[in-house]
């Protein structure tokens, strides 16, 4: 059986369902990722950033005779934001190849055109299944990164602490678990805003004006998932030279996520993106005690922050893609299919 689900309103025991089908997945396509948990895992699934909407679909084994309800064996969710929408399906791997994967798409994809939205992105984990289920669909390659992942066990600690004090002079560094105080959200956005200009075309949301930074860490306290970031300030102007952002959530606090880290224009050459790094994962090692690796996506075009992440102990892991296609397309495809 296939409906319409909403995580806010669904029982516990959906909720831990979808967590065993989720650890499946990993287990089967991603064995070296640590295990999800159930914490704040309902949030993760319901809150969104305001003006975005996700809908979401499960497929579920009938109810049991005793009356239990069936498993949650595969999921489809789509966030709706400005103009795309942004897919993310799973499929226990005990029942992959049946065809429920296209039939969560097609579900999904009818969806997005009835809303009005022109186009449908989707992340593609490299060397799983997922990268021949969505070319089969008629999806495109649009977007390569690197994920990597530091083993915090074989950091080297000395050498660590030596690079987070190896910035020039005129610059200081400060460490702001739970986000950006808001007397530097100003400067934290302009940045932000300015790199976003002139980088490297990455996809990751950029939150560069003031309300819609504050929305974003807002919403990212809301599904459980905790900011911390070490800023770069600029003693002359008091401008945010530099800036790194880490999330560690509650739903595989092991591993954190690297998200932007940004050095502005004019602050750049003086080891400012190698210290801020080096400092974060120092106040992290005491901070989150349960912390053992941290995971980063990189263009594989941006070799100056990937040099900085293999001095720091980051290995390259795998490809990590963004694919895409156009809705109405892919609804004719579906449609046509058998
Ligand atoms: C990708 C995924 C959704 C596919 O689900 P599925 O139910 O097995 O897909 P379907 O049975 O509908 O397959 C549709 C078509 O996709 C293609 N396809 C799917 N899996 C494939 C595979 N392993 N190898 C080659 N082609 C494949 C085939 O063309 C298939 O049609 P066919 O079976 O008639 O040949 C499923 O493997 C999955 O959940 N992967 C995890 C995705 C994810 O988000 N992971 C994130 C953490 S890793």
């Amino acid at each position: 059986m296939v409906r319409e689900w909403d995580p806010r309103t669904a029982s516990s025991a959906e909720i831990a369902s979808l967590l065993d089908t989720l650890n499946a997945v990993l287990t089967a396509d991603l064995p070296q990722d640590p295990p999800w948990r159930e914490s704040s895992l309902r949030e993760y699934l319901s809150e969104v950033m305001p003006g975005e909407r996700r809908i979401s679909w499960v497929a579920q084994e009938e109810p049991a005779a005793d009356g239990n309800p069936g498993r949650i064996l595969g999921q489809v969710q789509v966030l709706l934001l400005g103009g795309i929408g942004v897919l993310e399906v799973l499929v226990h791997p005990s029942v992959r190849r049946t065809g429920l994967g296209r039939t969560l798409v097609k579900l999904a994809a009818r969806r997005i055109r009835d809303e009005g939205f022109g186009s449908i992105g989707v992340e593609v984990v490299g060397d799983t299944p997922a990268v021949a289920f969505y070319e089969s669909l008629g999806f495109a390659r649009e977007y390569v990164e690197t994920r990597s992942v530091l083993d915090l066990g074989a950091v080297d600690w000395p050498a660590l602490a030596e690079m987070a004090t190896g910035i020039g002079a005129g610059y200081h560094l400060e460490f702001c678990p739970g986000g950006p105080p808001d007397d530097v959200i100003e400067a934290y956005a302009r940045a932000k805003a300015e790199v976003r200009d002139v980088d490297d075309g990455e996809l990751r949301p950029s939150s560069y004006d003031p309300e819609r930074l504050r929305d974003s860490l807002d919403t990212l306290h809301r599904r459980g998932m905790k900011p911390y970031i070490v800023l770069a300030i600029h003693e002359q102007s008091g401008e945010v030279a530099g800036l790194t952002e880490v999330v560690v959530p509650a739903q595989h606090p092991t591993r954190a996520d690297q998200y932007d880290t940004i050095v502005v224009q004019d602050h750049r050459g003086y080891g400012i993106d190698r210290a801020i790094k080096a400092r974060m994962l120092l106040e992290l090692r005491s901070a989150e005690p349960e912390l053992a690796e941290v995971q980063t996506w990189n263009a594989q075009a941006n070799e100056a922050m990937l040099k900085v992440n293999a001095e720091l102990g980051y290995r390259p892991d795998r490809d990590w893609c963004e694919y895409g296609v156009d809705v109405a397309e892919l609804v004719h495809r579906l449609d046509a299919h058998p």
